[in-house]
């Protein structure tokens, strides 16, 4: 597996590399990660092959003053094992000044999807996502990007963008994967305490509840009603946001009326995790 620690050693392994597909990554790997290298992989295969590249960068342009860029894991030489074990074919290891420079003045805003729901919460964070993912399309100048569905508006959002700046770059959208009592895997989940961890299963058993109650007609009033109920069970759990959106563009409906988003916020002590499902009546 080739490393490269910098945006000219990048580019001088891509311009041999033939067909490239791109998993983007902030690092502290887990398996919900190396299924999206195997998503590239399987993609790739399709295609008559090609090489997978894996970048780890903790984008400090994601991260708003007060949050918790200092305390996100970084473990890089336990990546690296797990990212050759999973076959990666090469890792793009950034340095922060590499990829944002003195003088920068460009970013990309997608400016309806970027400022609902979670980019509420944290303002200018999907301004961050959607500026380096073009950054790393760029220098990476894959054919195709795995993107997870646990993140569900940043996907939706990339799909957004690469549609409006017609970028030539096939989204691999990847299902959540699941710890075996439920937790969707995040690399948030270690810095829970094994109180807020057992409390945190809540979560996908609201979903599982909400999913299976979706019917036409539905009113998401009633949905956000049954998951605030199962949710509020738990004392740990401190509510940010329940929301049910149409499954394609995350507008707003009254009532189902086709696939339907639901998308989770919810603390834990200090830690904010999120959850979705996508549910069709
Ligand atoms: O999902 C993530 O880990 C990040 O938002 C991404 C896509 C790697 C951009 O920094």
């Amino acid at each position: 597996m080739d490393i490269c620690r910098s945006t000219d050693a990048m580019r001088a392994w891509r311009r041999d590399a033939g067909r490239v597909a791109l998993v983007p990554t902030m690092g502290a790997l887990h398996q919900g990660h190396l299924t999206l290298v195997a998503r590239a992989r399987d993609w790739l295969d399709g295609q008559g092959g090609g090489r997978v590249v894996t970048s780890i960068f903790v984008n400090p342009a994601q991260f708003g003053p007060t949050e918790d860029l200092d305390k996100y894991p970084r473990q890089e030489a336990q990546d690296l094992d797990l990212l050759r074990d999973a076959g990666c074919d090469a890792v793009f290891l950034p340095q922060v000044s590499d990829i944002w420079r003195p003088g920068a003045q460009t970013h990309v805003q997608v400016s309806q999807l970027g400022g609902i729901l979670m980019g509420r919460l944290r303002p200018g964070h999907f301004r961050g996502v959607a500026t380096v993912v073009t950054k790393l399309f760029n220098i990476v100048q894959p054919q195709a990007a795995a993107f997870g569905e646990k993140d569900y508006q940043q996907l939706t959002l990339i799909r957004r963008m690469v549609a409006d700046l017609d970028i030539p770059v096939t989204i691999l959208p990847v299902p959540t994967v699941r710890e075996p009592d439920g937790l969707a895997m995040s690399s948030r989940n270690q810095r829970l305490t094994p109180d807020d961890r057992a409390a945190a299963t809540v979560l996908a058993r609201a979903l599982d509840h909400a999913a299976a109650s979706v019917n036409m007609g539905t009113p998401v009033s009633l949905l956000r009603r049954q998951i605030r109920a199962i949710i509020s069970s738990e004392p740990r759990a401190d509510i940010r946001s329940i929301d049910i959106r149409n499954a394609d563009d995350l507008s707003r409906i009254a009532v189902v009326g086709g696939p339907v988003a639901i998308l989770l916020a919810v603390r834990f002590g200090d830690v904010l995790l999120i959850d979705q499902r996508t549910a069709h009546p």
